[in-house]
């Protein structure tokens, strides 16, 4: 159905009932990018996925648009395989990771909504903004792509049962932490092209170690974190590709650069989905890269005193801000 460069075809991952399975799954940043194939993906598989978001017109938009994608795809299938593959449902809940107690109130009304979660997601990022600090007094970076995942995992850790899956989208990029970084670190430093990737990198490498500590924490749900791809078109270099007159060169050279080690968008999603589908068993708390391959992340990211001493940084910090109970 898909032709792809990769040796990967999401088809011949499992195909569910969602009156009979009735399987959960919730993704931030589902509304663009990798975010809104693996959505696609998701939805021809028969869940029930739970769009989290911060905008509802966005979600409202892509919701639609991923309706008519996927009865397309459904249209050229042929009827025997239709007979054993369901469309599952879309749904809007709103989460801005910019705001802890947004996301805190967010679990709350998904727990109501759901009993049972199958599927976390945590997609939504962004990278290589300029130095910024939220209302919540975390780096920008560091909070929506390390700190709100956190906070939302550990609320929703006791509705994901046995057999359950956490997926984080972390980063190539977080190999550029190379040595350990002091998490209070928030590299407020000139030139911003520089040092905008060190926080991301600590934030995405931050990720990785969370969901290597859930995986000991948690043998029965599998966590797993990964490197999508490099992926030029979706709305993660916008802020460059924006710039008024530079933007354009910006543009430019993304394009070529995608052209040379890129893959599409569709594509993107291909890992997560492998993560999140795959019925073959991984190492519990492994790392992936574009297509689906098995490697190893960072050395850093691997240390486990040292990501024991990020957990517990983080829940200090949380526990500072009023966020109680998280261990
Ligand atoms: N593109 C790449 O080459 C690449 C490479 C490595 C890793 N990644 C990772 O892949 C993931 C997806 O990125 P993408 O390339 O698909 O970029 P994208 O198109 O910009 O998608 C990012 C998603 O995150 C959402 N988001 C951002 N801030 C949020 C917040 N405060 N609260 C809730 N949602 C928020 C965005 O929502 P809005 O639409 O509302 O902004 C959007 O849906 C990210 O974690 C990124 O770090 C991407």
């Amino acid at each position: 159905m898909f032709s792809s460069n990769l040796d990967f075809n999401p088809d011949e991952l499992p195909y569910y009932n969602p009156i009979k399975d009735r399987k959960v799954a919730l993704i931030t940043g589902g509304n663009s990018g990798i975010g809104f194939y693996t959505v696609l993906h998701l939805y021809l598989h028969g869940f029930i996925v739970y769009i989290a978001g911060r905008n509802f017109n966005k979600v409202s938009q892509a919701i639609k648009k991923l309706k008519i994608e996927a009865n397309r795809r459904r249209s050229l299938i042929v009827e025997n395989d239709l007979n054993s593959r369901f469309l599952g449902e879309l749904k809007f809940i709103e989460i801005d990771l910019l705001n802890l107690l947004n996301v805190e109130k967010s679990t709350k009304i998904f727990k109501q909504l759901e009993s049972n979660l199958n599927l976390l997601i945590l997609n939504a990022g962004v990278g290589a903004l300029p130095f910024g600090i939220t209302s919540d007094g975390f780096e920008i970076q560091f909070q929506t792509n390390f700190i709100s995942n956190f906070l939302l995992t550990q609320r929703l850790l006791p509705i994901i049962n046995n057999g359950g899956r956490i997926i984080y989208i972390s980063s190539i990029a977080h190999r550029l932490e190379f040595f350990q970084f002091d998490r209070n670190w928030n590299f407020n430093l000139k030139p911003n092209i520089i040092f905008t990737w060190f926080r991301y990198a600590m934030a995405k490498s931050s990720g990785i170690q969370y969901m290597k500590l859930l995986s000991i924490k948690y043998p029965n749900i599998l966590c797993y974190s990964l490197h999508p791809g490099f992926i030029m078109n979706t709305n993660f270099f916008a802020y460059w590709t924006r710039i008024p007159f530079f933007g354009i060169f910006f543009w430019f050279f993304f394009q070529i650069f995608g052209w040379f080690f890129g893959c599409s968008n569709e594509e993107g999603s291909f890992v997560t989905l492998n993560c999140s589908l795959n019925k073959k068993i991984y190492k519990n708390g492994s790392y992936f890269t574009t297509g689906g391959k098995l490697i190893n992340s960072s050395r850093i990211s691997n240390d486990l005193n040292y990501a024991t001493d990020t957990w517990i940084w983080t829940i200090k910090e949380l526990e500072k801000r009023g966020f109680k109970n998280l261990d």
